[in-house]
């Protein structure tokens, strides 16, 4: 199995260019399958998890094209199976974004359950709950979701709780459907704004993306369209915080820091310059060592709880201590323990780690647990003495597209090892 081989010590420079949003591609690939021609995207980030929604694109009928040059096409109108197996459904939760497509646009969709996920029980009744207001009846048999609906029916529905998944789904959904939606309590993450464009651009009639309460004038049909993956504002976030632990200056070039406000702010608390100019975010760290930051996730626009694990890295080796609680998922901090095997010193109290500032790290084999998880073990490495060696990096190729060869340009000693 490939690993992760980290040499300590280097401080990161020059320029490193953001990936389209691997949060954002997911949902579009999906939106795809509600049109009547073919979708052609853009800027889709090379990712393991791109691979995993095209098998269940390929997997329903659907013809996908790639083009190179992160071009994808997609022509869903061969389609003719409604199902998405287990076997998929299973080694990647985002799939379960086929059920609002399928249902709204076939009036029958089979979802796999997608169980169980390292970072918390994730369950999808909020999804479930959205697609019974616009009126399918839904059933749970056999580890499937089966949801019916000879055409779905525009409605009032308020999300119990904020979630970008079932925001998502439900809008898809709802596009399609006869009348006016109206989602009150939606997400407002960039990665809903991406998708509602998309769908704009194959004609959907939607309002208020990016504010708690989206409005959806269902049409008949939608058409083919051509759209462009916003930036990943996740793995942009990564790499500043790179240039901060490493005392570095850093430009991130094709990003889009009008989606990154709160992990701009910690970074500016952490000490860092930070210059926005356009799609380029600079970050200088002058050499000096970071100020630890506190930090509580919370949906957009709050801090996102996937830099959490990242940010924790810096604070291991921040000047002071800090309190960061992670209030989306319940079991969001197993790369605590592998931090630990590094010389850091925290300590769990449910849902809060008091992270103590250590002078500095020291280079061990980790272990990767999930997807944002194996970036800070990466970014622990870059500043931990001698060498880390990270295991299990197949979380990270869910979700960052080539790291080592991006850290590598930025002067980084990384490389993957057999
Ligand atoms: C998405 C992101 C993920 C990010 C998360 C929170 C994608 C592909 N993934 O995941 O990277 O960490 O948003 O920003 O975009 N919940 C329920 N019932 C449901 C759905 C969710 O109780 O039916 C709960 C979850 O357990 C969690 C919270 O709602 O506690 C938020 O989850 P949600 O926003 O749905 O996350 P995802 O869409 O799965």
């Amino acid at each position: 199995m490939q690993k992760i081989l980290v040499d300590g010590g280097a401080v990161l420079h020059g320029e490193v260019r953001v990936s389209g949003a691997k949060n954002a591609v997911l949902p579009i690939l999906c939106a795809t399958l509600l049109a009547d021609g073919p979708v052609t995207i853009r800027n889709v980030p090379r990712l393991h998890d791109v691979r995993t929604t095209i098998r269940v694109l390929a997997e329903l009928g659907a013809r996908v094209g790639d083009e190179g040059d992160g071009v994808v096409t997609v022509d869903p109108s061969t389609v003719h199976s409604h199902v998405a197996p287990y076997e998929l459904v299973k080694t990647m939760r985002a799939s379960v974004l086929v059920l609002g497509p399928l249902l709204a646009k076939f009036g029958h969709a089979e979802v796999s359950l997608p169980g169980g996920c390292a970072i918390g029980s994730r369950p999808v009744d909020l999804h479930i709950k959205g697609m019974q207001s616009l009126g399918a009846e839904i059933s749970v048999e056999n580890g499937f979701i089966k949801a019916r609906a000879e055409r779905l029916r525009g409605a009032r529905h308020v999300f119990d709780i904020v979630s970008v998944g079932a925001t998502e789904n439900v809008l898809m959904a709802a596009t399609l459907a006869e009348g006016r939606t109206v989602l009150e309590n939606a997400a407002m993450e960039p990665e809903i704004v991406d998708l509602a464009e998309c769908l704009i651009a194959m004609g959907a009639r939607i309002e208020g993306q990016g504010t708690g309460r989206i409005v959806v004038h269902g049409v008949e049909r939608l058409h083919a369209a051509q759209h462009s993956v916003v930036a990943d504002r996740i793995e942009a976030g990564t790499f500043l915080i790179a240039a901060a632990m490493t005392g570095g200056r850093v430009t991130v070039t094709h990003a889009r820091p009008d989606t990154m406000d709160a992990v701009l702010d910690k970074l500016k608390a952490a000490g860092a310059e930070l210059d926005c100019d356009g799609d380029r975010i600079t970050l200088d760290m002058q050499g000096r060592r970071p100020r630890a930051v506190d930090i509580t996730t919370a949906p957009h626009p709050g801090f996102p709880t996937d830099m959490q694990a990242q940010f924790m890295a810096l604070n291991c080796i921040a000047d002071g201590v800090s309190v960061m609680n992670e209030t989306i998922f319940e079991n969001r901090f197993m790369h605590v323990n592998e931090l630990l095997r590094l010389g850091a010193d925290i300590r769990i109290d449910g849902h809060t780690a008091v992270v103590r500032g250590v002078q500095k790290l020291s280079g061990a084999p980790v272990m990767a647990t999930d997807l944002r998880a194996s970036a800070s073990l990466i970014l622990a490495g870059l500043v931990a003495h001698g060498a880390t060696t990270i295991d299990r990096i197949y979380h990270l190729d869910r979700g960052y597209e080539n790291i080592e060869g991006k850290l590598s340009a930025l002067g980084a000693d990384i490389r993957r090892i057999d």
